[in-house]
């Protein structure tokens, strides 16, 4: 098991397969995009599935899910998804994605095992998509959804994060297109995990705001059920529900009491924490010929060292040296 001294247990691992991204964020990366890492640099597709199979079989991961980068631009997605649906237990298995190639792809995805998908979409607007994200691609991105609902890829969910003066005013739109398509909308507060350090908290669109500006068109209840759990998203009922909307307030609420997460970057580096300082690095010990009872102990270790939380109120808080995009969100 992958235990802390908090007395949490892992059981969420977030594997990223590539660091690259074919939309330029304003809120992620500069235009130019970042110093990618090299081809050797990456886990292949073997060992990805190698690893994956020890969290699940051996640490007690029971959902996995793929991030980037975009980790539709990985070219062996498919036949990873398929490896990892053939374990015992059968891990859950999502997707995290900008949407781009999910209209050519998500019936291969569903084919090969993958459960659910999260797609981002900060805007309505063609217009406003294209000055976020730096490029012509909002289309791209409906088509995707479309095409993962028709998969059967769902709950499909949907994560916008909002930005002062550009689509902060688009909160309820947002949700009512959401709720007319079945998505299940989440709105993310920005997070210090930028390229750029560009983040600003007094700028930040907080999930007070984001509930205000829903409030003002759609009645919201919290959601009564079994209570938040691990899962980062806050979630109320629509007009009752059964229909739902979620904040991920990782900034003015955070959920670190109760995480389960394990991260797996592109590089081999497992790190406890998206706001960790450190990392433990498996892709070395894997390549020098280490056994899955070594991996597994490197990667237990790696967990015990897990701090409380992600301390961004800490007066001595440092953004983690690399960004979200290189270590899977
Ligand atoms: P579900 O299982 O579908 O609820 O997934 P999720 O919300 O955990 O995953 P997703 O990849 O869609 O992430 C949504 C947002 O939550 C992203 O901005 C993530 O960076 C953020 N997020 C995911 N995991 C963590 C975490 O462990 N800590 C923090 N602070 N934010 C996280
Ligand atoms: N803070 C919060 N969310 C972010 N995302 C990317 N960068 C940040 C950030 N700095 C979002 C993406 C995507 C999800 C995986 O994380 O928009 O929806
Ligand atoms: Fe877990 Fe770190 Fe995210 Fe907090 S910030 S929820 S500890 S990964």
């Amino acid at each position: 098991m992958l235990l802390d001294t908090f007395g949490r247990q892992a059981v969420d691992l977030r594997v990223s397969l590539t660091d690259r991204c074919n939309l330029r964020c304003t809120y992620c990366m500069p235009e130019q995009g970042l110093q990618w890492l090299a081809k050797p640099e990456l886990l292949t597709d073997e060992e990805i599935v190698r690893l994956v199979t020890l969290a699940v079989r051996d640490l007690g991961v029971r959902e996995v899910r793929f991030t980037g980068g975009e980790p539709l631009l990985r070219p062996g997605l498919v036949d990873i998804v398929a490896a990892c649906a053939g374990l015992e237990p059968r891990p859950e298995l999502s997707l995290t994605t900008n949407g781009i190639g999910l209209a050519r792809t998500a019936a291969a995805l569903r084919a090969a095992g993958l459960d659910r998908v999260n797609v981002s979409l900060d805007t309505l607007d063609a217009e406003t998509f294209r000055i976020l994200t730096r490029r012509h691609r909002h289309q791209d991105v409906l088509d995707g959804l479309a095409a993962a609902e028709a998969a059967g890829l769902t709950p499909v969910k949907v994560n916008a994060v909002l930005m002062r003066g550009s689509n902060d005013h688009e909160a309820a739109d947002l949700l009512a297109w959401c709720l007319e398509r079945g998505y299940e909308l989440r709105f993310i507060e920005q997070m210090p995990l930028d390229a750029q350090h560009g983040w600003d908290r007094s700028r930040m669109v907080t999930a007070e705001e984001i509930l205000d500006r829903l409030r003002a068109r759609f009645p919201l209840t919290p959601e009564p059920s079994d209570g938040r759990g691990a899962a980062p998203a806050e979630r109320w009922l629509v007009d009752g529900g059964p229909a739902r909307v979620g904040v991920i307030a990782s900034v003015t609420r955070p959920f670190c009491r109760a995480c389960d997460r394990t991260r797996l970057t592109a590089d081999g580096q497992v790190r406890n924490c998206l706001f960790a300082t450190g990392e433990t690095d498996l892709r070395g010990a894997l390549r020098s010929g280490a056994s899955d009872a070594e991996l597994g102990e490197l990667w237990r270790r790696a967990m015990w060292g897990k701090k409380a939380g992600a301390g961004i109120d800490n007066p001595d808080f440092l953004q983690p040296a690399r960004p979200m995009s290189a270590i899977g969100g």
